[in-house]
């Protein structure tokens, strides 16, 4: 199976145009989870990532894997990759038909990319078929409240933002999602923090008007959300809830 040409075009498109600033704009944003700890991954390991992107997320493992390597469907993402952190191998792929022999890598991740995939279980079942037995999986996303008005106010606000967008899931539909894939949880970890709208939409990222869209969403419909958004002078408050799922293949 493969992501839909159409998807693909909305996924490169916009991914191409928000290449160098999102690099900026994401780096830092895993520093609070502590990611290289909770995958219990070893010294020596080989990690991969799908939708690696800049490979901002990956590149947290290059001091104890002994190999790191970033799958991404856009070529655009991996260029500035190359830039910011050389040691990671980059491959341009989709997540759901990896170029990697099965059972050989020890951590497979994701993170911050299957809310923009519209088939997930297809992406975990490719990242369990490359991982060995008892090699772990590692995901990590966004996710909606448990609340299902909630969920569709947060993906309506997700998709005005990001064209690209597929869906925000709760965390009960990601553990699910992980299970159908044929995975086995073994820990998982959910931070809320406080984020900025100015720092979730960088004017050299986002066109202009769609800034005032999402803006306008959120003054008319934000607390549909659950993302509590509270006004700070210009600028918008809110909770971003960010779970991390780690699993093992059995
Ligand atoms: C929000 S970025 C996340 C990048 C990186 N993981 C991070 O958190 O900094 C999402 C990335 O997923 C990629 N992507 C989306 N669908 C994909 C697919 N089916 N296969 C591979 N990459 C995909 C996009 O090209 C984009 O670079």
């Amino acid at each position: 199976m493969e992501t839909s040409p159409r998807h693909q075009d909305l996924i490169k498109t916009q991914f191409t145009q928000a290449a160098e600033a999102f690099a900026e704009r994401s780096s830092g944003r895993f520093d609070v989870l502590n990611v290289v700890d909770f995958s219990r991954v070893e010294s020596g390991q080989t990690v991969i990532e799908v939708g690696a992107g800049t490979a901002n997320f990956i590149s947290l493992f290059s001091e104890v894997a002994g190999l790191t390597a970033a799958f991404d469907l856009t070529p655009a993402m991996l260029l500035v990759a190359r830039e910011k952190h050389p040691g990671v191998e980059l491959v341009a792929a989709d997540g759901m038909h990896l170029p990697v022999r099965s059972g050989s890598v020890d951590l497979g991740t994701t993170a911050q990319a299957l809310h923009h995939i519209f088939q997930p279980v297809e992406v975990l079942k490719e990242l369990r078929r490359v991982v060995r037995p008892g090699g772990r999986v590692l995901v990590v996303d966004s996710v909606t409240t448990e609340s299902i008005e909630e969920a569709l106010a947060m993906n309506e606000l997700d998709l005005l933002r990001d064209p690209s967008h597929a869906a925000f899931r709760s965390p009960s539909t990601m553990r699910v999602l992980v299970q159908a894939a044929g995975l086995s949880i073994v820990d998982e970890h959910l931070s809320v923090e406080q984020q900025r709208l100015s720092e979730w939409m960088w004017p050299g990222e986002f066109a202009e008007g769609t800034i005032e869209k999402v803006r306008r969403f959120i003054e008319e419909r934000g607390q549909e959300t659950g993302m509590k958004f509270v006004k700070d002078g210009e600028d918008w408050v809110f909770e971003r809830r960010r779970l991390m799922l780690l699993a093992e293949r059995s």
